[in-house]
């Protein structure tokens, strides 16, 4: 399949683990992917097997994000697909959590993926026909009648979409986790990014959803199952497999099924879908 062919993706933490395996599956259908990852060695590693770019960067550090979204565009001349994935958890008692383990998850997972999220936006736009820039220049706010950019006797002459962009939120975003209370806050307000970028970025026709995996098994989980394990005295595996137990498929997603979904939304079968967030989960929650 081919199905993303000329098109240029980045994708965020994908020296491993959900990441990784979104890289392949874009990359095997045709897209240029870069892969923007904090540790440098899986960067390397991971671009080979892909057949990627790697890019080392910490998604944290705004001004980075700001080089590294230049120094792509220049390189292949155009962003069409942002994958957020990058992301850090911590297991921990609500009660006992410090500003700094806070200001850690929160810097990562919420504040990194804004401003990478402004930073790719600003890019796309700037590649817009420019009658399109020029007509949904206005602000977008929901209670407009009639958009800006569907004004105008060009606007079926544009694309359907001129990029997309998604979000690894988790089912940890759609219900509260006293042992990962700062995770679940940054995963739920992945939710409210992702509509209210959908709503912002609609009428330069940019769709932005969001995915919430279930469990899958990385090298984040195996972080889960040790924090577990001190906190608990449980064995290795143990917390995995209460988890999977609750699972009405009775299995652990792979990240092949999570880059199934996130590639769907990233192809022109998803053109008409904005603002939207995809429990994969085998059935966990169901909202
Ligand atoms: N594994 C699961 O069960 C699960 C469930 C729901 C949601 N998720 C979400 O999916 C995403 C991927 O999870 P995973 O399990 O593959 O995690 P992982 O820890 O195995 O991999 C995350 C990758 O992100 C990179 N990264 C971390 N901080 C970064 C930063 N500041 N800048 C750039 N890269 C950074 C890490 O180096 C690592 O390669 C995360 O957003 C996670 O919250 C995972």
């Amino acid at each position: 399949m081919t199905r993303f062919a000329d098109k240029v993706a980045i994708v965020t933490g994908a020296g491993q683990g959900i990441g990784k395996g979104i890289a392949l599956r874009l990359a095997r259908e045709g897209a240029q992917v870069v892969i923007a990852e904090y540790n440098a060695a899986a960067a390397e590693a991971a671009a080979a097997e892909v057949g990627a770019a790697p890019y080392p960067v910490d998604i944290s550090d705004v001004a980075a994000v700001h080089r590294m979204v230049d120094e792509i565009a220049a390189r292949f001349g155009h962003i069409d697909i942002l994958v957020n994935n990058a992301g850090v958890a911590q297991t921990k008692p609500m009660l006992e959590l410090t500003e700094a383990d806070w200001d850690r998850v929160l810097d990562v997972n919420l504040r990194g993926t804004f401003f990478l999220i402004q930073a790719v936006a600003q890019q796309m736009i700037r590649q817009l026909p420019a009658a399109l820039r020029a007509a949904a220049s206005a602000p977008a706010d929901i209670v407009r009648v009639k958009p800006a950019a569907d004004a105008g006797p060009e606007r079926e002459s544009f694309a359907a979409s001129y990029g997309k962009i998604v979000s690894l939120s988790s089912v940890a975003g759609r219900r509260g986790r006293p042992l990962q209370t700062h995770y679940a806050a940054s995963k739920a307000a992945i939710i409210s990014l992702t509509q209210s970028t959908a709503l912002a970025l609609a009428p330069y026709r940019i769709n932005a959803n969001a995915v919430c995996p279930g469990i899958v098994p990385t090298p984040m989980w195996e972080k889960i199952d040790e924090e577990r394990g001190r906190l608990f005295g449980s064995q290795p595996g143990e917390a995995m497999a209460a988890f999977i137990n609750t699972v009405p498929l009775k299995r652990a997603a792979t990240a092949e099924d999570v880059a199934a979904a996130v590639a769907f939304f990233c192809s022109s079968d998803a053109d008409y879908i904005t603002g939207q967030a995809l429990n994969v989960d085998g059935g966990f929650e169901m909202d």
